[in-house]
């Protein structure tokens, strides 16, 4: 979900709908806006896209006061009681919020059990107790605060009371928020993205502080009342990279920004002697670690696999890669001086910050790998490095995943050459060699969209099968093809599909193979021919060198460990075009958010 809030000058309604279309990526399913006017807080609610909000918005009045929400459920199913914003029964108070409210049941069972909800989420409760807390006799400033006492859970909330109509009430904990300054204006928003249009100028809002946001002036204060004075940043976000040009879509927009991204990415990790370049501190970390722990989810955690083989294989450090949300509660031994490697494209992943949180408490070292300088992942390790992709929209992370892999392969050379490990390898010249490859398989689109026509037209499942790092490319193009054409795909090891799952192989089956790593070349092409040999259909992906005759597609040849850069932009443009042929909304595919801020 996503949250804004607006208080100034200027009609707000364009304000705060422009606001949400740009955070769409972090849901969906349904938006609502609260505006003001002289007498009363007006609620307008809508199932489905931002669009369809705004066709039902019939503002018959100007207001330069409002909030809004885009929502991707979690407690309640996607429709208009369950949108936000929520009003109390008085309906003095609305509210929208982002995050979850964990003892929801609990605490409306002892404050609130004679109110009846208008709907299924947790979010209603907040504003249902706060109302009570007014009623009983407490300003709004206490009647927030003690309400935020009682909440466990994740939040960003934005409030409006019917009686102050010069204030926004915010808070959060857990969930991103910041703070927008403007002349005569002032913002929330849980992402910077969305106000650009008004301002660049932001102020950071930590966990439990609470804000009162007005036309002339932000205050904040802590969780005992005391004011805080912090200083505001300027987001660096060019307004037009969130803009899709001329391409039909975020996702092939991303997909063809990745050679610009591999070059931008050379130049920033480079010092002026063209040596590869990494911040001494992170290289210490990585020197003094006998471990490296990486956590990440969904396709930062694909990235993570191919980053191990890096750590590994060139500067000899001991990796293990694991999912956020399992590590957080199924925590391993760990060994004695362990370094934590959190990867993420959004750098607000809620899984992945409850692990971060848990480190630190532990008093463990933690690097971020993020494309968002100043996210809350960014800001709470010790330190950071960044992707350079620029921003991406589309909810299916393409330019991302490359960006990751081409940081930790950089990351893993200096610590190699640190440690004085020969790895013989030029990265920065492998690098520029991935850049042409990718720019010749893009180039290649077309016939790319010929192996859909081919291979996914009708199908309804799909298989992608690899050895070595081509298993973990497979894994992340099955997921590419999950997410956004909904076919049923699953990436294998190569070896292990006999093992069970060729049982559903039958007459005419997709079998994407990737043949790119020399030493299982033959091996790979050996488990083609067992699937193809009980009516599966195979396309196989091989590279210039190691190619037979009637492979269906040769990507162009560059280093061995660098060949999941180049691969997988094959499979990603597979994905496009087989959800682009099933008429399916290619950048926001159904019930996923790009950012998921709830664990
Ligand atoms: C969501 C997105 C995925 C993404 C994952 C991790 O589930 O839909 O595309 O890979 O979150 O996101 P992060 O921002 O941490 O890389």
């Amino acid at each position: 979900c996503g949250i804004v809030g607006y208080i100034g000058s200027k009609d707000v309604k364009n304000i705060l709908l422009n606001g949400l279309e740009k955070m769409e990526y972090r849901g969906y399913d349904s938006a609502g806006i609260g505006v003001r006017n002289e007498q009363e807080v007006k609620v307008f609610k809508e199932k489905g896209r931002i669009k369809d909000l705004t066709e039902k918005v019939d503002m018959d009045f100007a207001s330069t006061a409002g909030i809004g929400h885009t929502r991707w459920a979690t407690h309640g199913v996607p429709n208009v009681k369950n949108a936000h914003p929520h009003q109390s029964t008085d309906k003095r108070f609305t509210l929208v919020h982002n995050g979850v409210i964990e003892n929801y049941e609990q605490i409306k069972g002892t404050y609130i059990p004679e109110v009846e909800l208008v709907s299924s989420t947790d979010s209603e409760i907040i504003v249902e107790i706060i109302a009570k807390f007014a009623a009983e006799g407490m300003t709004t400033e206490e009647a927030f605060t003690k309400t935020l006492d009682l909440l466990h859970g994740s939040y960003a909330i934005g409030l409006l009371d019917e009686e102050e109509p010069e204030v926004i009430y915010s808070a959060k904990n857990k969930s991103p928020l910041l703070l927008g300054k403007g002349k005569g204006f002032n913002v929330i928003t849980s992402d910077a993205i969305a106000m650009l249009k008004e301002t660049n100028e932001f102020v950071e809002l930590m966990d439990r502080e609470i804000v009162l946001l007005k036309k002339d002036e932000i205050i904040i204060k802590d969780a005992l009342g005391k004011e805080i004075k912090r200083e505001s940043f300027i987001a660096e976000i060019n307004e037009s990279e969130v803009e899709k040009g001329t391409y039909d879509h975020f996702m092939l927009k991303e997909i063809n920004d990745q050679p610009a991204t591999m070059r931008k990415i050379i130049q920033e990790y480079q010092d002026k002697d063209e040596n590869l370049k990494i911040d001494g501190a992170v290289i210490d970390q990585l020197k003094s670690s006998d471990r490296i722990y990486i956590i990440a989810a969904g396709t930062s955690y694909h990235a993570g696999l191919i980053g191990k083989e890096y750590f590994e294989k060139w500067a000899g450090v001991p990796t293990e890669v694991h999912v956020a949300s399992e590590f957080v509660y199924n925590t391993p031994l760990l060994s004695e001086k362990p370094l934590f490697i959190f990867i993420s494209q959004s750098g607000e992943t809620a899984d992945s910050r409850a692990v971060l949180v848990d480190v630190k408490k532990q008093g463990h070292k933690s690097l971020t790998v993020t494309n968002v300088p100043g996210s809350t992942l960014a800001r709470e390790a010790d330190e950071t490095l960044i992707l350079h992709a620029g921003p991406e929209i589309a909810v299916a992370s393409t330019k991302a995943y490359t960006a990751q892999i081409a940081v930790l392969s950089i990351l893993a050379q200096v610590t190699a050459r640190e440690l004085g490990k020969d790895t013989e390898i030029n990265l920065m010249r492998e690098l520029a060699k991935v850049t042409t490859a990718i720019t010749a398989v893009i180039d290649d689109a077309p016939e790319i969209e010929q192996i859909v026509n081919e291979y996914l037209e009708t199908t309804r499942n799909a298989f992608f099968i690899g050895r070595t790092m081509d298993y973990y490319v497979g894994v992340e193009g099955a997921l590419k093809l999950k997410e956004i054409s909904y076919i049923q795909a699953e990436g294998f090891a190569g070896g292990e599909l006999k093992h069970g799952t060729i049982a559903l192989i039958e007459e005419n089956t997709p079998v994407f193979a990737l043949a790119t790593q020399e030493r299982v070349n033959l091996n790979i092409r050996g488990n083609a021919q067992e699937v193809e040999a009980r009516g599966a259909k195979v396309c196989m992906v091989s590279m210039e060198g190691m190619d037979q005759e009637g492979d269906t597609y040769v990507i162009p040849q560059v280093h061995e460990m660098l060949t999941p850069l180049v691969s997988v932009v094959v499979y990603q443009l597979i994905a496009y075009y087989a959800a682009l042929h099933r008429g399916n909304d290619v950048d926001k595919p159904r019930n996923l958010a790009k950012s998921v801020t709830v664990e």
